[in-house]
């Protein structure tokens, strides 16, 4: 019989770059808890998804030359995509939303009338710094040195019509909500929230934009497309049908019981969502947990830093489950943890290697050489039994506390904890002396189911972290499915007395430390370093970089990428090249600027038009600068 129902939901990830492993970090705890909740007899909803509209999906697609549903169904749906993702993870969500889908548009325009109905969304106009070539408004703390953190180009004060939600009239009742001390955890992040947002007092939620397209257009004002919060949150509820008709779960599973959540994004969570559902007079979620980030040298992973770690890569070479489990043991879940190879491979070994691979194979391995496999019926207990027992028999209580408070890491130290005294009741017992004496073997096979048993009881609290390996695990041990489940893991004496065991395959080999980090660093150097070729002095001689005047500048007709250029290039002959950068500066801006050219290329023709060179910039991490000079250098001076 189901306990009741359980609702659990990871936040809907960007499709805008691969996923990597501090995304998998929140997906993988996200599944372990729902498969602890199914294991003890819930009915669960794990809901996760993808956050497909914006701004920069839009850009990039444009970079792309995609339209942006191509761009985010490549990265979510396409080869290697974040559906492939979590089927390799073993990620067992019930449902998959995207925010593309049809009846998740038509809720949210339900849900933003609804809002504007009641008086809770309002017209008003966004005031702030833009960035015209980004065509993008920034707050003042988003400035880097006051200017744009994308292209770091000038901005200045813009205004714009957009939609509001009146956030600040829900603020007390957020505060009330956030000092019950339940709906957030760790408490650490409701005296952040509290002191950070809203004493110092709730403004009102922009919530619609005008300066980009991709977005869930506003029904009533068709200028303006949903902006993302409102959009993204309400994912946790149009996924099971509220205001629409593809599911029909909302009465079933909300309110929702836990929204796992990054710290960057329970602001998110825990103000402006608890807020709408307000507006909305739904029943609010009964939990938020933020949890930690990985970081990698003590700050954040950024393919700009070239320190992304791919999961896939790690998952091939160690497995799955050994991954999993990694990511479960190493770091307590409210906090942020120090991602390494070593921390990885030195966990896979110890742990899973050496602490449950051992006791695994070599308890299968004594049944089988001492019994021929199956051990006989007869028993004689020792008292040096007892605390095996009675740990094995208390532990699924330990780990249940564990578990119910979010905290899977101390869950696992305390079933590795029954691992190790099982492992030092070998030693203790000494089945190898035992197996001398044909008088000992009812004391043997004593040993020897008991220490089944203990594998028994901590392999099924290990399923919701590694549930491949668990399986194969119980095959070994000869264990039924019916004797791994819940209701039997605080039960010592479950296997039948006359069990039989299977020899299989290693499950955790161990593996080379010093070969494998070597390895791994080989792989970040190949992948964050193409090689480059040396040339030699006389092949560089060979380039002929001229300075030029830029005379006149227009986009190119029927191409988004492309500018022409007419350039003074010092020879009297105005000279015209092509360059692909119409999606960093606007032809005016570059008239009368100094710029360099490489004039000695071939001609090439580019959409109908000849390109007589190219103009040098520097790009980096979807950022563009021409390489510009000061004016004081003539028109026709070379570069040497
Ligand atoms: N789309 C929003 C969420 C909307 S939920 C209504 C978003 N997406 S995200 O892809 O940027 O991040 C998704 C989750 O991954 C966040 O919870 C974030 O904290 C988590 N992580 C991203 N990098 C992480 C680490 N390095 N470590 C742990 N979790 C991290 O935010």
């Amino acid at each position: 019989m189901s306990k009741g129902t359980f609702y659990i939901t990871t936040p809907i990830y960007y499709p805008s770059d691969k996923l990597h492993i501090g995304h998998t970090y929140c997906t993988v705890a996200t599944d372990a808890i729902a498969r602890y909740k199914r294991m003890c007899g819930y009915d669960v909803m794990f809901l996760t998804g993808t956050d497909e509209h914006g701004q920069k999906i839009e850009e990039k697609a444009k970079a792309k030359g995609v339209t942006p549903q191509q761009f985010v169904d490549e990265i979510v749906a396409g080869k290697g995509g974040i559906l492939d993702l979590w089927k390799l993870m073993n990620i067992s969500n019930d449902r998959f939303i995207r925010t593309t889908d049809d009846y998740h548009v038509e809720s949210i325009q339900k849900i933003f009338k609804k809002m504007y109905d009641k008086g809770d969304i309002y017209k008003g106009s966004y005031k702030g710094k833009y960035c015209t070539p980004c065509e993008s408004f920034w707050t003042e703390s988003q400035l880097v040195d006051g200017k744009c953190p994308d292209c770091g180009r000038e901005v200045h004060d813009a205004e714009e019509e957009a939609y509001f939600f009146r956030l600040s009239k829900y603020a007390d009742r957020v505060q009330a909500l956030l000092e019950t001390g339940t709906f957030l955890e760790p408490a650490s992040r409701v005296n952040e929230m509290i002191n950070n947002f809203i004493k110092p007092g709730l403004e009102d939620l922009c919530v619609s934009r005008t300066t980009f397209t991709w977005g869930i257009p506003v029904t009533f004002d068709p200028g303006h497309v949903v902006y993302v919060w409102v959009d993204a949150l309400s994912n946790y509820i149009t996924a099971l049908g509220y205001l629409n008709d593809r599911y029909d779960d909302f009465d079933k599973f909300w309110p929702a019981d836990v929204h796992i959540v990054g710290k960057e994004i329970v602001r998110f969570h825990s103000i402006i969502w608890p807020a709408m559902l307000m507006s909305m007079e739904l029943p609010l979620p009964k939990k938020v947990y933020g949890h930690g980030w990985l970081l990698i040298d003590g700050g954040k992973m950024s393919k700009s830093k070239g320190n992304v770690v791919d999961p896939v890569v790690l998952a091939e070479r160690y497995g799955v489950d050994a991954l999993r489990y990694f990511l479960m043991r190493e770091f307590p879940f409210g906090s942020d943890g120090s991602f390494t190879n070593e921390a990885l491979i030195t966990r896979i070994n110890s742990d899973l290697a050496n602490d449950l691979g051992n006791l695994l194979s070599r308890t299968v391995a004594m049944v089988i050489k001492y019994f021929g496999g199956t051990l006989p019926a007869e028993r004689q207990m020792d008292a040096l039994d007892d605390e095996l027992v009675s740990m094995a028999g208390a532990l699924r209580d330990i780990y249940e506390k564990n578990m119910e408070a979010f905290a899977p890491q101390n869950a696992l130290i305390e079933v590795f904890k029954v691992i190790s005294r099982a492992n030092k009741y070998i030693d203790e017992t000494a089945p190898w002396v035992l197996a001398k004496d044909e008088s000992n073997k009812a004391r043997l096979a004593t040993v020897m189911y008991n220490l089944l048993e203990t594998i028994r009881i901590t392999v099924s609290l290990l399923v919701p972290f590694i549930p491949e390996s668990c399986e194969k695990a119980f095959e070994q041990i000869g264990a039924r499915p019916e004797d791994c489940v819940w209701d039997k893991a605080n039960i010592f004496g479950v296997l039948p007395a006359d069990v039989s065991v299977k020899k299989g395959e290693t499950l955790f080999p161990r593996i080379d430390l010093a070969k494998e980090l070597e390895a791994l660093e080989n792989l970040n150097a190949k992948n964050a370093e193409p090689e480059i070729p040396t040339v030699t002095i006389d092949e560089f001689a060979k380039v002929r970089m001229t300075v030029c005047k830029v005379l006149e500048c227009e986009n190119v007709k029927k191409s988004e990428k492309l500018l022409k250029f007419k350039l003074d290039d010092g020879s009297g002959t105005p000279r015209q090249i092509l360059s692909g950068i119409a999606k960093y500066y606007k032809p005016e801006e570059l008239v009368g600027k100094t710029v360099v050219a490489c004039t000695n290329l071939p001609p090439r023709k580019m959409m109908g038009e000849e390109s007589n060179g190219m103009i040098i910039s520097a790009e980096k991490d979807d950022k563009l600068n021409l390489l510009m000079l000061d004016d004081a250098i003539p028109a026709g001076a070379t570069l040497c």
